[in-house]
């Protein structure tokens, strides 16, 4: 079911629940609430301020109203200070909401918009956003007991339905939105249905809906580019490998600068010969997060249309042991000519990005980003809460800083300095796939960075953010599509940066 978002006046209104955002400041002044919904007002101001309805995050109340009303329901939904609020309060407590009321089968709802401290476009991407990610299914493998979340219609209950700021929003909020649990769809799919094969088809098919020119490898064309690093870790399957690349470019043509953006798209990760314990291994198939991430921003950014070029990379393959597969101490040369001699055949993502990141050059990109779930290690140094970000570039370092408070997701500059280079050093050959026991994401990164030459690149680990471990309210156990909104938001920054005209 698709869902429509739009503006309408209340006496044209009907829904199962209208969502009624509540702030601290109503329960000491509340009539401007009340005024805006006279019928309903009265019981407004009874609820407010008791302890059901305080208008703290995370607080909601539901009234049920008389047979025939506008609304089967309100639903107060507190959300803090209005000088206060922000688009993560906004975008988790309608997600919440919506999950909550959906699940008992609610379908039309529609939203009383209170801006507080944010503009009417980013209110209504925020709340939009919200909607489309708690229609995510990750349950949907269940044959008996579904309650799946649709919402037919989100209705802002507006007097005026032309505001071009609140339809900006709406629009922005709907791309974004779809992005993002595109993203979440790519990694919640089991490894047996989302092979390097399927990842290809599904890249291939957003690809034709949102129009951006798709180019897919197989094996024997790896093979011509010199990829030996990629082809390393794919031998162990019998799945083929693929380098998925989705490219965009503006409709009026762009300047010079094309943006490279890279995801790890192993879609299962054993570890290879280097095996994992089971404990947790059947996790690993979200080890493509970094792929989905990608292939979900350059939907987005193909309906955004920003005025820069963009490149997405993705490669793919399944990390397996087997008779073919690659031993510890083997060694292989990459595309860009470096010697690796793989320590470990599980550290399998540094292997497969560094190709890529030379084949993105070749196609010649003039910055690049990758995104990857590259070491557990990450989840060590930064707990479940930032991703990590390395770069050797200052501007590239800032751009993504900002780009990730734009999206509202958490990024932590981590060092890359000279002295952690040493500890990838080989004895064979030019460099190994491991570092030693301490800095692991540090040393990953350096291993990334070798080969990104003069190319300005950062790198993002997602290890510890692309799989939420536990159910919260406004998002289930599953996959988080983290990643999508930082890489939509640099994109976007970087095409307003190049061009001088709003690009975001
Ligand atoms: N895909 C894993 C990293 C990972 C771990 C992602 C946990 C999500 C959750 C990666 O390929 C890996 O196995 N890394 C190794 C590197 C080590 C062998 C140097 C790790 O983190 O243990
Ligand atoms: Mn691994
Ligand atoms: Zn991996």
């Amino acid at each position: 079911m698709t869902l429509s978002a739009h503006c309408q006046p209340l006496a044209q209104t009907t829904v199962d629940v209208l969502l009624i955002p509540v702030f601290t400041d109503d329960v000491s002044d509340p009539t401007p609430l009340s005024e805006s919904l006279p019928w309903a007002g009265e019981r407004l101001s009874a609820v407010l301020g008791t302890a059901e309805m305080r208008g703290k995050p995370g607080q909601t109340l539901t009234l049920h109203l008389a047979p025939g009303a506008a609304a089967g329901k309100l639903v107060l939904m507190g959300i803090g200070a209005a000088d206060k609020l922000t688009t993560q309060t906004l975008r988790e407590s309608m997600a919440a909401a919506i999950r909550a009321h959906g699940m008992q089968g609610a379908r039309r709802f529609g939203l009383l918009p209170r801006w507080g401290a944010l503009t009417p476009r980013t209110f209504a991407q925020a709340a939009v956003a919200g909607t489309h990610l708690a229609t995510f299914p990750v349950d949907c493998y269940r044959t008996e007991d579904t309650r799946p979340v649709q919402v037919e219609t989100l209705t802002f209950v507006t007097e005026t339905t032309d505001d071009p700021a609140l339809h900006e929003g709406i629009r922005r909020g709907s791309i974004l939105g779809e992005a993002i649990n595109f993203a979440r769809f790519l990694v919640n799919e089991p490894a047996n249905r989302m092979t390097p094969t399927h990842l290809a088809h599904h890249a291939q098919e957003m690809a034709n809906d949102v129009g951006l020119q798709t180019d897919i490898l197989n094996e024997d064309k790896m093979r011509d580019l010199g990829m030996e690093a990629l082809l390393a870790v794919a031998r162990g399957s019998v799945e083929e490998p693929r380098l998925i690349t989705v490219r965009y470019s503006p409709p009026n043509g762009a300047g010079r600068e094309t943006i490279g953006l890279i995801g790890k798209g192993i879609t299962f990760d054993t570890g290879g010969i280097s095996l994992k314990p089971a404990e947790n291994m059947e996790k690993m198939k979200y080890d493509m997060a970094g792929g989905a991430a990608v292939l979900g921003a350059m939907r987005a950014i193909a309906q955004l249309k920003p005025h820069i070029n963009v490149i997405g990379i993705v490669p793919s393959c399944e990390n397996m042991p087997s008779g073919k597969a690659t031993r510890p101490g083997d060694v292989v040369r990459t595309m860009l000519g470096k010697t690796v001699e793989i320590i470990n055949t599980d550290a399998e993502g540094r292997l497969i990005l560094c190709d890529a990141m030379a084949y993105a050059r070749r196609l010649g990109v003039t910055c690049m980003v990758d995104l990857a779930t590259l070491t557990g290690a990450i989840a060590v140094a930064l707990g479940l809460r930032y991703a990590g970000l390395f770069s050797h570039h200052p501007a590239m370092v800032e751009g993504l800083q900002a780009a990730a408070r734009a999206a509202d997701e958490r990024v932590w500059p981590l060092p890359l300095d000279d002295e952690y280079r040493e500890l990838i050093k080989s004895d064979i050959a030019d460099i190994k796939n491991v570092g030693g026991k301490y800095g692991g994401s540090i040393t990953a990164a350096w291993f990334l960075r070798e080969f990104a030459g003069d190319v300005p690149w950062a790198h993002l680990d997602i290890a510890n953010m692309a799989w939420n471990m536990e159910n919260k309210p406004h998002l289930p156990k599953g996959p988080t599509g983290f990643g999508v909104g930082t890489l939509v938001e640099f994109v976007m920054a970087r095409a307003h940066a190049a061009n001088g005209t709003p690009g975001s």
